[in-house]
């Protein structure tokens, strides 16, 4: 059963007329904390296009549209996507006419680094950034950068990537080049976009780039690796940069909600949890640190029967455990949806195949009768939000977290009150968990406006603004969600019933 959130009742003061008196009326209104902070999040291939201009080289995704183009739903790719490469200007007006706090985006590797190695700095694809950062600090929007939003330089995948433990050095240099050029005006960074997505997705199945579909095994080296990555360059900022910069530095992890089917299922959806984000939460945020206890037992013994001389999970030695714990001042977290975990008889028969699911055993679903969006896996399960947050709070000290991706998927369409309903819900169950002591800081938009959506191309919409594809302007509209979300920035409360009396945007001056 899920139970309902709990609606703060807030009382406001609605205007004090010139006569003096005092009208006091009730609604279902509830602040957030003074400090808070509102953004909207993009990716560099989701977004600029620009695919090879100005130096910029090959990178997964440009390799992958370009060869098997239709493996993408609509044949789709981002050479052009939003041309933010060269409309960053009017990107930083819709920040202005939303009021944003920060904005995250995503630096193009490749764009950057063209040889995939800092031998060659691309000019051209650093002054790309400095004018979006230079754009957004003239109107006080912070930027929040994240380091790698999976578009990976294609060399690199050709000698491995993720899989490859030199990739550890690779991301590191890399790392240096963005604080180096970036950190004198940037001072949230984010190392790594959804690993989970990357190693399972991408290396054990063919759901993202590069597809290579090596389950079981290929995916837990990526894992290993990507986790190492990402804490060598936490290591580089705290040591070389934080103290001349200023900034914090933390991860991005892509976190569902399970719940047990029934009570016997209990244990089960604890270790899908563990299996899907506590695979990167434990090695970083838990006091023990290392792979959760439960995916070593479980893949060891798998990897035993199956004939394998050791674990198909890679090892940390004591050294790389202490290196990866604590490697983040925050837990970026990214959440759409909620699952239904069950473990019955039904899924013993695939012991001779190794994956991610034979080995946890487990197999998670969702509710035909759940509401939904245009993506098929995003039910609109808002009280998973909030257990999230308390499992988070609970299970690792409470950390600092921010929101870094939250969003609704449509067709398409100015009028989106299926989008607003679900905001409204997640950021009432957000409020909820802040309610008994989440310490969330933060919270960004998925997305400021559409985007190439990965493998379903152009056919799923997230954005607050509508992007029209067929012009060469890439007009941006501001849909009705986005007046909402603006009402909610200027206000700093949530109102559940607010509805805005036009459809003409404008900039708040003094913002
Ligand atoms: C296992 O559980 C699933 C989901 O409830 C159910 O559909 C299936 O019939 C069950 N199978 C067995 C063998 O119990």
């Amino acid at each position: 059963m899920i139970s309902n959130a709990r609606l703060f009742v807030f009382i406001s003061l609605l205007g004090i007329s010139s006569a003096g008196n005092i009208k006091v009326s009730r609604h279902d209104v509830r602040k957030f904390p003074d400090s808070f902070v509102f953004g909207a999040a993009t990716a560099s291939y989701q977004i600029e296009g620009g695919w090879d201009e100005d130096g910029k080289s090959e990178n997964i995704w440009d390799r992958l549209t370009h060869t098997e183009p239709c493996s993408i739903a609509d044949c789709s790719n981002g050479d052009i996507a939003d041309d933010s490469y060269h409309l960053y200007k009017r990107d930083v007006e819709m920040m202005r006419e939303l009021g944003l706090d920060f904005y995250r985006f995503s630096l193009s590797w490749s764009r950057i680094l063209p040889t995939s190695f800092p031998d060659k700095v691309n000019e051209a694809g650093i002054q790309y950034y400095n004018n979006l950062i230079d754009e957004m600090l003239k109107y006080n929007i912070e930027p929040m950068i994240t380091l790698y939003h999976w578009d990976l330089p294609q060399k690199l995948q050709e000698m491995g990537g993720w899989s490859n433990p030199y990739i550890v050095d690779w991301f590191a240099d890399y790392a240096r080049i963005a604080f180096e050029n970036f950190g004198d005006r940037v001072k949230y960074w984010i190392t790594m976009n959804e690993p989970r997505e990357v190693c399972y997705q991408g290396y054990g199945t063919v759901t993202k780039a590069p597809r290579l579909n090596i389950q079981g095994i290929a995916e837990y080296m990526c894992a290993k690796n990507l986790l190492m990555a990402h804490a060598k360059a936490y290591h580089i900022y705290n040591e070389e940069y934080r103290q001349s910069q200023n900034g914090v530095i933390g991860i991005t992890l892509s976190a569902h909600w399970y719940y047990p089917e029934t009570d016997a299922d209990i244990e089960a959806a604890a270790e899908v949890i563990e299996f899907e984000w506590g695979q990167y939460a434990h090695p970083i945020f838990s006091e023990a640190g290392d792979f959760p206890p439960v995916m070593r037992e479980k893949i060891a013994a798998k990897s035993a029967e199956q004939g394998f001389p050791r674990s198909r999970l890679p090892e940390f030695t004591p050294e790389e455990i202490d290196y990866v714990r604590g490697s983040s001042d925050f837990f970026g977290l990214n959440h759409y949806s909620t699952y239904i975990v069950y473990r019955n008889q039904s899924l013993n028969n695939y012991h001779n195949v190794p994956s991610y699911y034979d080995d946890m055993n487990a197999a998670p679903y969702q509710s035909s009768e759940w509401e939904h969006g245009a993506s098929s896996f995003l039910k609109v399960v808002p009280d998973g939000f909030y257990r999230l947050l308390t499992d988070i709070r609970e299970k690792y000290n409470n950390p600092p977290v921010y929101i870094t991706e939250n969003g609704y998927s449509t067709y398409g369409g100015l009028i989106d009150d299926d989008r607003i309903a679900y905001y409204r819900k997640y950021l009432s169950a957000m409020l909820d968990a802040m309610d008994e002591g989440s310490d969330v800081r933060g919270y960004a938009a998925w997305s400021i406006m559409d985007n190439f959506e990965w493998m379903q191309g152009y056919t799923e919409r997230f954005g607050l603004y509508e992007v029209d594809y067929e012009s060469p302007e890439r007009t941006r509209t501001p849909r009705k969600s986005a007046f909402v979300y603006k009402q909610i920035l200027r206000t700093r409360e949530l109102d559940m019933h607010y509805e805005p009396d036009t459809n003409v945007m404008t900039i708040d001056e003094g913002k």
